[in-house]
């Protein structure tokens, strides 16, 4: 499966300026490339701390949120809960004839994925801020992510990097 990382960050790196962010701080027109590339490519792959920052289902894609206690929560046709290795989720996933997915965040959720050297593609976008902050992409991350620069996409005010994973 082709898994693609997509975040916004300040020009210095941060993706959460506090902690119980809400990605508020990111311009309009980056909502925008979110919910298109998200909505095209369908399914979107979350931490449960993203998903309670977030407050909702995200519509017109399938919402899968790993948490520890998938329990807890009540699920929908397009809102799933798993505790699953990031193996045996994308396994999962691919059962179900699914070719692709974004994952969407946060830290924590995104160095477990790319340690396994299990992210392909990663879309970040550069909000023309510099900010204090309390998580950067690599927080979490224990080996280094190489990288191929693959294009830029102008937003207007923001900028997107499109990477390919080497
Ligand atoms: N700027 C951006 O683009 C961007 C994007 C996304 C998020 N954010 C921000 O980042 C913050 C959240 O990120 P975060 O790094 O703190 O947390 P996170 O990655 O969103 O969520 C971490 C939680 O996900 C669950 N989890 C992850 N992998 C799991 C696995 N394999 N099995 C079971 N559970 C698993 C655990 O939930 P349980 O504790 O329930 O077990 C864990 O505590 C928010 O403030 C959000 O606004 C920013």
């Amino acid at each position: 499966m082709r898994l693609i990382a997509i975040f916004a960050s300040t020009v210095n790196g941060m993706i959460a300026l506090s902690e119980n962010d809400r990605t508020e701080w990111t311009s309009r027109e980056d909502k925008r490339y979110f919910k298109e590339l998200t909505t095209s490519v369908g399914t979107i792959i979350m931490g449960r701390r993203t998903y309670e920052s977030i407050g909702r289902t995200l519509p017109g894609r399938l919402n899968v949120v790993l948490t520890r206690n998938p329990t807890a929560y009540e699920e929908s046709e397009s809102l799933i809960f798993r505790s699953s290795s990031p193996e045996a989720l994308i396994e999962e996933i691919e059962e179900w004839g699914i070719d692709q997915a974004c994952l969407i965040g946060g830290a924590r959720t995104f160095a477990d994925f790319a340690d396994r050297g299990l992210v392909n593609e990663i879309h970040i976008t550069l909000e023309p801020t510099i900010r204090n902050g309390v998580t950067h992409l690599a927080t979490h991350l224990k080996k280094p992510v190489s990288l191929a620069l693959r294009g830029i996409v102008s937003l207007g005010p923001s900028v997107v990097m499109i990477y390919d994973v080497k």
